[in-house]
């Protein structure tokens, strides 16, 4: 007994003499940095902050949001410079490992700096109520070379995490440009060099639960923005995307095997879908989102390579779309396997969107794809109130001939030519069953849907069992 307390004494002064070290190594570096920060920095709330009491002659702490100091994690406080330059990445892994260990601790990244941060894995499990406060910038590596191969698939990764938060008023950029410029290439070199065409995502969250992500901005990503794959509970509230309308495959939010989803008041403009729902998803409620420029909101391509796919129980209304390609649109290619169930797009504005409605059961990226037999089921889809201008079609259903779309529901679809229309007035409604009630604009949309018949249920019904 005794042996053991006397080693913990010995543990406790190597713990204190530690401490001390860091604490001045700490308040040098402080010092180094305020005095050359101070000159071309406006905002110096970020400066000098340390959990640890420190004994620089620095500005009061900033403590953030949280009233705990003990609990409060800043960037600088684990060496981060805050440049834009230095590798920041390090900082920040400290950061979280340490805040991991305190339930309602906060990672603060201050305003006013440029962290540049190599691609990274912040894991838990870590205590409950964990949030990462992003009030200044994060930056990726800007030079696709700098990226290692090992790591393309995404910048920042959340895996396992519980009961965690990110906010602020903060900007995570993907610096991307590099990214867009060179896929076209790497994309025409990738037959004869075999270069992978995996570009990053910017956020991703994996395997996780009770997520909140508001308030920040996240631009310019390499490829998708924010991603959640296999997780549970996620809030998405007052956040800005933002990459050019050109940027190659830039989602704006992507979902993947998640489930229990509320993305409310964000504002997504980028180069593909500001809205991705794929395979596995289900409770999803998309409300008050600003869409455009970018592909509009889409569920899927589902079904691809004679896959299952299973999305169900998808809510989107009070959106605004404008200058997209498409506005609410469900896609899956030929041969695939599952369903689509109860989807409901309600009060969609559209405006110069190039096809407001679709669903493709013919979808192909490429000039030309086989024709297969089978496809993903599409029932129970009802779009109320669609109004708007259309710049090519206003309606385009072209469902699969072996198992038709049922159960479509077109209600107050009023869609109008815009200034830039150059094609078809007449919707497209192809093997698909349903009902239709006014006021439909243009009304060629009221006799657009067939009737259901007995047979096609029991298609629809037998198909149904994988999910
Ligand atoms: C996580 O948060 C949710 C919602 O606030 C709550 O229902 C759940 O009990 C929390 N879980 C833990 C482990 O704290
Ligand atoms: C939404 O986010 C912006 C930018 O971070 C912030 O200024 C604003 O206060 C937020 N609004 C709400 C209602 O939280
Ligand atoms: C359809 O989805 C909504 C929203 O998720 C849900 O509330 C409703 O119960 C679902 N209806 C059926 C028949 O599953
Ligand atoms: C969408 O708008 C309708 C009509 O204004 C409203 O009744 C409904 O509550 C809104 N939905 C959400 C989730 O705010
Ligand atoms: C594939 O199917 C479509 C629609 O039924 C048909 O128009 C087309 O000719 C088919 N293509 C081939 C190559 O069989």
């Amino acid at each position: 007994m005794k042996k053991y307390k006397s080693l913990s004494l010995l543990l406790f002064l190597f713990f204190m003499v530690t401490l001390f070290s860091k604490i001045s190594v700490e308040a040098r570096n402080n010092h180094i940095r305020n005095s050359k920060t101070r000159k071309h920095q406006k905002d110096k709330s970020g400066n000098g902050n340390t959990h640890f009491p420190s004994p620089a002659p620095a500005p009061l702490p900033h403590r953030g949001s949280n009233p705990n100091p003990s609990s409060s994690f800043d960037l600088f406080s684990f060496g981060a410079k805050g440049d834009g330059v230095s590798d920041d990445s390090k900082a920040l892994l400290a950061a979280w490992k340490a805040a991991c260990k305190f339930p309602g601790a906060t990672i603060e990244i201050p305003s006013g700096f440029n962290f540049l941060i190599k691609p990274i894995t912040l894991q838990g499990p870590c205590m409950p109520h964990l949030v990462l406060q992003i009030d200044g910038t994060l930056l990726a590596p800007p030079k696709v070379g700098s990226w290692p191969k090992s790591s393309l698939f995404q910048w920042i990764n959340f895996k396992w995490v519980q009961n965690f938060t990110i906010q602020g008023t903060g900007t995570v950029d993907g610096q991307g440009s590099n990214w867009w410029t060179t896929s076209q290439i790497l994309y025409t070199q990738k037959k004869s060099n075999n270069i992978p065409d995996l570009r990053p995502t910017a956020l991703r969250f994996y395997s996780s639960y009770d997520v909140t992500v508001s308030n920040i901005k996240i631009i310019n990503s390499p490829q998708c923005h924010l991603k959640f794959d296999s997780s549970k509970g996620v809030k998405v509230n007052n956040i800005t995307i933002s990459s050019p309308e050109d940027s190659l495959n830039t989602d704006g939010i992507h979902l993947q095997n998640t489930q229990d989803v509320e993305i409310q008041h964000s504002s997504i403009g980028c180069g593909d879908d500001c809205v991705s729902i794929q395979t596995g998803c289900s409770n999803v409620h998309v409300h008050h989102i600003n869409c455009g420029p970018g592909h509009g909101i889409s569920l899927g391509g589902l079904g691809k390579d004679k896959s299952v796919a299973c999305v169900s129980n998808i809510i989107v209304e009070n959106v605004s779309i404008q200058n997209t390609l498409s506005g609410v649109r469900i896609k899956t290619w030929q041969g695939g396997i599952g369903s689509v169930k109860n989807v409901s797009f309600t009060n969609v504005q559209v405006s110069d969107v190039k096809v407001p409605i679709i669903i493709d059961q013919f979808y192909c990226d490429k000039n030309f794809c086989k024709n297969q037999t089978g496809a993903v089921a599409i029932t129970g889809v009802k779009y109320d109130q669609i109004v708007g201008t259309y710049s090519v079609q206003p309606i385009h259903l072209a469902c699969s001939n072996d198992i038709p779309c049922t159960g479509i529901d077109l209600i107050d679809i009023q869609l109008k030519p815009s200034p830039r229309y150059r094609g078809f007035q007449q919707g497209l409604c192809l093997n698909s069953y349903g009902k239709s009630s006014a006021p439909l604009v243009p009304s060629s949309i009221d006799y657009c849907l067939r009737n259901s018949g007995g047979s096609v249920n029991r298609i629809e019904r037998s198909h149904d069992n994988v999910c």
